[in-house]
């Protein structure tokens, strides 16, 4: 069955979300309700919080994201819905919110996984073309995908430990800016140095593999040796050490398997794709390394959680008209 017209739903982590997407590659709507605020006092994502924000706002999510798009159910081909990775009550809301409307609209319902959607983003922004090498690095992943061609994810590298945006968020609490910390790093390392010279994780291994949690343990020495001597350091030193680190071996990585895999292109993927600094040193890698490759990074908007890139994924599902397993459930721990 060809689709046309999808309407996709997010709810894997704390942003309630509602898209609708034309032929894979147009986003007639995306609405995000972010519920950061109620987290932030708990310094992160607290599962039965975002679970019944996700309750609160479903409905209102996906009427928005009809409304915007100026259409309704009659108008559509399918539903779509992230069923995993994720917190497992986030994602029960959503799924059973798109399982309640798929029957009663007689529509198709298409499972998606979570981590194939952050890639897809990258499909509304340009065609994707194979073979190509994705880094998706967001608060829960940090991987090297390599897709021979559409549909086959061979995951190359990957963390050992903390995830690159779960190093972050970390590294934020001891600095002592508001969860999530990221952004708010990646603002600061802009008026600092890199001073420090922390440890590059296994940069020179053979490995495709990461490690960030050496990283954050210098980190914090560093930061708890200066307050026990009373020392005074520079915080946007602090950051702009901590984001070089994490870049150059990101980035590092992902130019030697670009190479040694000879692919097409590269995309960019998650919510640390929206990180200013690794955004500039991967362009300039590629451009210096690789002149031949075509480097995708999603706009901000697709950077973070959002149920557009789950609509665009949807499309690479070849689907039956009648699709509707009404006992799809909540994979909480879904992999590639
Ligand atoms: O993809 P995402 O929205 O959620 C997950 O699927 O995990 O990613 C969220 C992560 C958080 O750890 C957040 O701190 C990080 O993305 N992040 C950033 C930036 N913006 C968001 N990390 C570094 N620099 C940023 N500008
Ligand atoms: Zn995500």
């Amino acid at each position: 069955m060809k689709l046309k017209r999808v309407l996709a739903i997010e709810t894997s982590c704390d942003e309630t979300s509602a898209a609708v997407i034309e032929n894979g590659t147009e986003q007639l709507s995306n609405v995000v309700a972010s519920q950061i605020k109620s987290h932030q006092r708990f310094g992160g994502v607290v599962p039965e919080v975002a679970s019944r924000h996700h309750v609160e706002q479903m409905t209102l999510v996906m009427e928005a994201a009809l409304l915007e798009a100026g259409t309704s159910y009659d108008e559509l081909d399918a539903i779509a819905v992230t069923e995993g990775p994720g917190l497992v009550g986030a994602l029960l809301i959503g799924v059973n919110a798109a399982k309640a409307v798929a029957y009663a609209h007689n529509l198709p319902l298409i499972p998606v996984n979570h981590i194939i959607g952050h890639i897809y983003a990258n499909q509304l922004v340009q065609p994707l073309r194979f073979p190509l090498l994705s880094l998706v690095v967001s608060g829960g992943h940090t991987e090297l995908v390599y897709m021979k061609q559409a549909g086959q994810y061979e995951v190359i590298g990957e963390t050992r430990d903390d995830a690159a945006g779960e190093a972050y968020d970390k590294v934020g609490r001891v600095l002592g800016v508001p969860y999530p910390g990221g952004k708010h790093i990646d603002e600061m390392a802009h008026h600092g140095n890199d001073t420090f010279h922390f440890p590059r994780a296994m940069m020179q291994d053979d490995t495709n593999d990461f490690s960030f949690s050496g990283l954050k343990s210098s980190f914090i020495n560093t930061v708890h040796n200066a307050q026990q001597k009373g020392e005074v350091l520079d915080k946007n030193d602090l950051a702009a050490s901590f984001q070089a680190a994490v870049v150059e071996v990101l980035v590092n990585k992902t130019i030697r398997c670009a190479k040694e895999r000879k692919v097409k292109q590269i995309v960019l993927a998650g919510g640390v794709a929206a990180n200013k600094g690794l955004r500039e040193a991967l362009t300039a890698a590629t451009s210096e390394e690789l002149t031949e490759v075509e480097l995708i990074i999603p706009p901000l908007s697709l950077c973070g959680d959002n149920a557009a890139m789950i609509g665009a994924a949807a499309f690479t599902e070849s689907i039956e008209p009648d699709q509707l397993d009404l006992t799809l459930n909540a994979k909480p721990g879904l992999s590639l």
